[in-house]
């Protein structure tokens, strides 16, 4: 099956040689550009940027990816679009098209919606986080960060802590990283990190010290309180006594790579001396994530 010409919606429909595929890009074009600068294979391209959910990071690196590729960004912003008339998903996503878009990025509020749009338009559709579903370029580079960290993911324990319930962070790397040889603990309270999360084939414990001493690497996630009801949360200081990494926990695993997606909640999920610490891959993460969408750009653009 060719790698190219083809929609990204989630990392569950993808098989683990697919995702080695554009990891393996990933890294190929990391160090292409670190040695050349940016690449023009995707010159005259438009790729459009339907953001209608915040973001710093994912906008961001999509954009700079296409500028490293040669690609032009479409500007959109979802304030001052028709969106805010009431115009549809579908029918601004068809109006940048006919406008000239080779390609959507799409990150939306509502489940599905990029699956949605990819049988409705001619162009690729690339998930740049729906809802609580999923956010597959998240998920790819968490695990280009992973491997860069560990050597490889096989045989590899890796720790998600917090709310898995509301995170698509969660969902892509469940989907992603057994098929690359990893093994998935899940820790969090059992209001945001519910048993049927055994579905995607990991294992769930009550707390962060049930996960931490088996893992090589622990991903914290954010609480997201814009996602979540009153009831589903103890008091912040308990969250951060039974679910936080302060530097007390961390001392106990001098080798332990940490990752978070971003944006941290500083003082809350993670303690600030460990969001700056030598074992803190957060800012790598940000960095990996052009040279993911770069080789996602390509997979969904370079045949066309
Ligand atoms: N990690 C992430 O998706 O961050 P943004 O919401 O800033 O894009």
């Amino acid at each position: 099956m060719p790698l190219t010409g083809r929609h990204l919606v989630g990392l569950r429909d993808l098989s683990g040689s697919e995702i080695t595929a554009i990891l393996d890009d990933a890294a190929r074009l990391r160090a292409q550009v670190r040695a050349h600068g940016p690449l023009t294979e995707l010159g005259g391209k438009v790729v459009a940027l339907l953001f209608l959910e915040p973001s710093t990071r994912t906008r961001s690196s999509f954009t700079t990816a296409a500028f490293k590729l040669g690609a032009q960004v479409l500007p959109f912003d979802a304030k001052t679009s028709s969106t805010a008339k009431g115009e549809s998903l579908l029918d601004t996503a068809r109006t940048v098209v006919a406008a000239g878009a080779d390609a959507l990025v799409v990150r939306h509020k509502q489940v599905g919606s990029p699956h949605y749009l990819a049988g409705r338009v001619d162009v690729p559709v690339i998930n740049a986080g729906d809802g609580i579903n999923e956010h597959p370029t998240q998920g790819l580079l968490d695990a280009l960060t992973l491997r860069d960290a560990l050597g490889g993911l096989e045989g590899r324990t890796i720790a998600i802590v917090g709310d898995i319930r509301h995170s698509r962070v969660a969902r892509s790397n469940c989907h992603a990283l057994p098929k690359l040889g990893a093994k998935v603990l899940l820790a969090g309270p059992g209001t945001l990190c519910p048993p049927e999360m055994k579905a995607l084939g990991v294992e769930v414990r009550p707390r962060i010290d049930d996960v931490l001493g088996e893992a090589d690497a622990v991903m914290l996630l954010r609480i997201q309180r814009e996602r979540i009801g009153g009831a589903m949360l103890p008091s912040i200081a308990e969250y951060r006594r039974y679910y936080g990494l302060d530097s007390a926990r961390l001392a106990k695993r001098p080798e332990l790579v940490v990752l978070h997606p971003a944006p941290m909640n500083r003082g809350v999920e993670v303690a600030h001396e460990v969001a700056d610490s030598h074992q803190s891959h957060v800012f790598k993460q940000m960095e990996n994530g052009v040279f993911v969408r770069m080789a996602v750009y390509r997979r969904a653009l370079e045949a066309r």
